[in-house]
């Protein structure tokens, strides 16, 4: 038995006969395993331990000590102090040794082993020395991989509030205020949540705080777009598939439930999950298990789901598009974030907020804003909502030195009249009588600057595909094809 750690113990007895019984039955290891202290009562005991918990590894404790606080008692005294302390109790023969409840309580109370001690005539020994010895080695052991798994949870938890620290909620309007507080509850209770709100308005931001504060945090957080991939592809996004399930599956694929397995998975857009992936996700809801292609042994996953979407799924419902039974399953708590315009007082805010961050994140210096500038900025009726304020404001650090004025902003919208001659440009690619290009070019053309046009002035690919009357995998398709992305 060797380590290469020394091993300091905190020895409570106050029988100095058993005291040197302790020392003589760990002397075959005592260059590892150091008696720093002796003392004779709990009340000692705990005031050592609180000036240097870091200075003992184990307490080895007589369970029979005269007064004070003694048994359990000081079991849980000394484990309040450190929890990763180890306590080993000593106890006198009288114990019944198939005193189950005795040694239960004392495993309860967080003592890691205990020993009925050796008959008075034994003078060289306290215990069995190898399994005394056993006993300290097993006790340092524990202590220390519970110090490195505190240590690791400390830096996830550090992780976890720089996480947090850069992905702040601002606003101090009531609706954002209640917002916060009812996030930190529904956090903890472990139910689906469905966040609405119009496009841009936080609901990404609001699902992560959700997953950060919430149990699963050191879990994995994954989110999908529904949106954003075409119908054939969702479903083995979501719930994978076995090798060889169908022609081309040459390898097994995770999906994104079994790889979040006990954290959270974000469902954004869930408005535009086609039927046949809706009636799985209801499965996963209902049973928390994944029907993977090709596969007939079912898969238990534990996964909590958080889903978004800007659409009205009521009437997506009424319309057939959207499963009831899944609207239900996913709506048992709603978060709704009110749109910007209907906070306005958050405005002045947000746009502190993003002036500062960009500012630093650029290396910029921190221009000033005019107040009839900053009265622009709270009059306009944000249609893309927090996110276009943040785009906007990224723009005006790079465009403005100084000072932010008026015309700025108006510029920064894109709502300053278009010079005469870049529009006679862009008409004369189409009426130049000179130059009457083939009707698929022109087409292609169009289209592209269409797109521009409306992506520009929409805060996300979902709000620009819902405007053009598209689906968004085909938007996203189609902007692939024009070289937009
Ligand atoms: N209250 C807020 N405080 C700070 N930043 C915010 C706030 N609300 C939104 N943002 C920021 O605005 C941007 C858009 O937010 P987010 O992506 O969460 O919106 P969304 O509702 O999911 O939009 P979409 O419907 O288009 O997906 C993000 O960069 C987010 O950090
Ligand atoms: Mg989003």
């Amino acid at each position: 038995m060797r380590f290469n750690q020394k091993i300091n113990i905190l020895l409570i007895e106050d029988e100095e006969y058993d005291a040197r019984r302790v020392q003589k039955t760990i002397a075959p290891l005592a260059d590892q395993i150091r008696i720093q202290k002796i003392v004779a009562d709990g009340q000692s005991a705990l005031e050592t331990l609180q000036k240097a918990p870091n200075q003992f590894d184990v307490v080895i404790m007589d369970y029979q000590l005269l007064g004070g606080i003694t048994g359990e008692n000081l079991i849980r005294k000394i484990k309040e102090i450190d929890p990763t302390l180890q306590i080993i109790v000593i106890t006198k023969m009288t114990v019944n040794i198939t005193d189950f409840d005795f040694a239960n309580r004392l495993i309860e109370a967080g003592a890691m082993w205990y020993c009925t001690k050796y008959p008075g005539d034994i003078e060289d020994f306290i215990y069995q020395p190898t399994d005394f010895i056993l006993s300290i080695l097993n006790a340092f052991e524990k202590k220390r991989l519970l110090k490195k798994e505190q240590s690791s949870k400390r830096k996830l938890e550090q992780n976890i509030n720089q996480i947090l620290n850069e992905k702040v909620l601002i606003g101090e309007s009531e609706a954002i205020r209640e917002l916060r507080k009812k996030i930190e509850r529904v956090a903890q209770q472990d139910s689906t949540v469905l966040i609405l709100g119009e496009s841009g308005t936080g609901k990404e931001l609001v699902a992560t705080h959700l997953h950060y504060l919430s149990k699963r945090r050191f879990e994995k957080f994954m989110t999908i777009n529904c949106g954003s991939l075409p119908h054939e592809l969702i479903e083995s996004e979501l719930f994978g598939f076995e090798k060889g399930s169908f022609t081309g599956a040459t390898n097994k694929k995770i999906g994104l439930f079994e790889a979040a397995n006990h954290g959270t998975v974000f469902l954004d857009e869930i408005g535009e999950l086609p039927m046949s992936a809706q009636v799985k996700l209801l499965r996963v809801l209902q049973d928390g298990e994944i029907d993977k292609i090709g596969r007939t042994v079912k898969v238990k996953v534990d996964v909590r789901v958080v889903a978004a979407t800007n659409k009205d799924l009521v009437k997506a419902v009424q319309q057939k598009k959207f499963r009831e039974d899944l609207f239900y399953r996913l709506n048992v708590i709603n978060l709704y974030i009110p749109p910007l315009r209907e906070r306005r007082e958050d405005i002045p805010l947000l746009v502190e907020y993003f002036l500062n961050y960009f500012a630093d994140n650029l290396g910029l210096a921190r221009p000033q804003i005019t107040t009839s500038a900053m009265d622009y900025l709270k009059s306009f009726d944000w249609p893309g909502n927090v996110r276009q304020l943040q785009n906007v404001i990224q723009r005006l650090l790079y465009n403005v030195d100084g000072q932010i004025d008026v015309e700025d902003v108006k510029n920064s919208l894109g709502l300053a009249p278009q010079s005469k001659i870049s529009s006679e440009q862009e008409n004369s690619f189409v009426w130049d009588a000179a130059n009457i290009a083939a009707w698929r070019d022109v087409e292609k053309a169009f289209k592209k600057k269409y797109f521009e046009f409306v992506r520009k002035r929409t805060s996300s690919d979902a709000e620009a595909a819902r405007l053009l009357g598209l689906a968004p995998p085909n938007f996203h398709r189609m902007c692939k094809e024009l070289g937009l992305k």
